[in-house]
Parts: C-alpha cells; sequence; structure tokens
C-alpha cells in the first residue's frame, strides 16, 4: 500500500534555496577550485543540483559511509563502504550531505577527512534537524532547519523508497 506524503518544502523552493547556497558558495571560494564530495546515497540529488549552481570549477567526488549501532562504546567507527577517487590532500573540499540528525555519522567522517589533510573542510547540508543533534557538527551551508520529523524525497528515502521524489515530504503515520 502507498503511504500517503505531506509536501513539506516545494520543489520550487527547494531549488530556489539551492540556488541561493550556490551563489554563496561561488562567492566563497572565488578564484579556488572546489572538490565537492557527495556522500551517497541520499545527497546525489543536491549536489547534483548544487553543483550546477556553482560557478568555480568543481571536481565530484563520492562516498558512502555506514555507522556502527549508536548504543555501543565502539560505536565511534564510521566505515566507509565507497571513497573518493582521488586524493584530497591540500585540495579545498566540500561534503555535501542531505540531512544531519543526530550528528555522529558527519563528525566521524569530518574527522577521517581531516586526516587526509584538505586545504580546507567545509560542510554543507539540505535539510538540518537541530532538536535531534547528540554530537555538535560545525554546518557551513545549511539549506532547511526542519522540526523533527520523518522527511523523504530530493534523495532522502523511507526503506530505500521515495528518493526521486522532486520535493521534501513527510510521511503520513
Ligand atoms: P545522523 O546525523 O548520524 O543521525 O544520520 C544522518 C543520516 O540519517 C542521514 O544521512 C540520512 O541518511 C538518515 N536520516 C536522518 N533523518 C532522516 C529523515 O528524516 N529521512 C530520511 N533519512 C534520514
Ligand atoms: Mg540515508
Amino acid at each position: 500500500m502507498a503511504d500517503n506524503i505531506n509536501v513539506l518544502i516545494s520543489q520550487e523552493d527547494v531549488e530556489k534555496r539551492i540556488k541561493e547556497l550556490g551563489a554563496q558558495i561561488s562567492e566563497d571560494y572565488e578564484g579556488k577550485e572546489l572538490t565537492v564530495i557527495c556522500i551517497l546515497k541520499g545527497s546525489l540529488y543536491y549536489a547534483s543540483e548544487l553543483t550546477k549552481n556553482i560557478s568555480v570549477p568543481v571536481f565530484m567526488e563520492f562516498m558512502r559511509c555506514q555507522s556502527y549501532g549508536s548504543g555501543t562504546v565502539s560505536s565511534g567507527d564510521v566505515k566507509v563502504t565507497v571513497d573518493t577517487c582521488s586524493d584530497i590532500k591540500g585540495k579545498h573540499v566540500l561534503v555535501v550531505e542531505d540531512i544531519i540528525d543526530s550528528g555522529n555519522t558527519l563528525s566521524r567522517l569530518v574527522k577521517l577527512l581531516k586526516e587526509r589533510e584538505p586545504a580546507s573542510l567545509a560542510l554543507t547540508t539540505l535539510l538540518d534537524k537541530p532538536e535531534r543533534r547528540e554530537t555538535a557538527v560545525d554546518v557551513d551551508y545549511i539549506g532547511f532547519t526542519i522540526p523533527d520529523a520523518f522527511v523523504v524525497g530530493y534523495g532522502l528515502d523511507y526503506d530505500e523508497k521515495y528518493r526521486n521524489l522532486p520535493y521534501i515530504g513527510v510521511v503520513e503515520a
């Protein structure tokens, strides 16, 4: 049975905001080259739309991470299941996330990427759910701050479904 999805942020509003972020990033990186790391799978649509709106030269990289159970002591590990193709040492890196919830995944990823000695490391997320934060993360560019609800679309999934919705929606309980 299909779930009922309520629109939270329309396609028009999502894309308008991404244009603004692209313009801001273009200004901030003027005269530089940018290595964008798209975190799979959820950030695919955001990274794609964002990079179309960035005017400095962009090099696209992809990573996929899996974090281990949050209830155990050893949960500090993040397992990289897909890694970048080229070395980020000395590069200006922008990590593109779909959503920050607890912040655990991204904070571990940042730690790992810093060890690779990029020239600079910045973060962007399309959506931020600050109410759910467990680990602080410094995010440079935020698309939308949203309340604590489970959202889908624009790359975000519910059991791998709904990634291809062109808007952000909430699955009705
Ligand atoms: P966290 O910040 O480590 O808790 O995890 C963030 C990841 O959890 C995101 O990259 C998403 O894959 C997933 N996630 C968190 N909240 C949602 C949601 O509302 N919808 C879909 N995926 C979510
Ligand atoms: Mg996910």
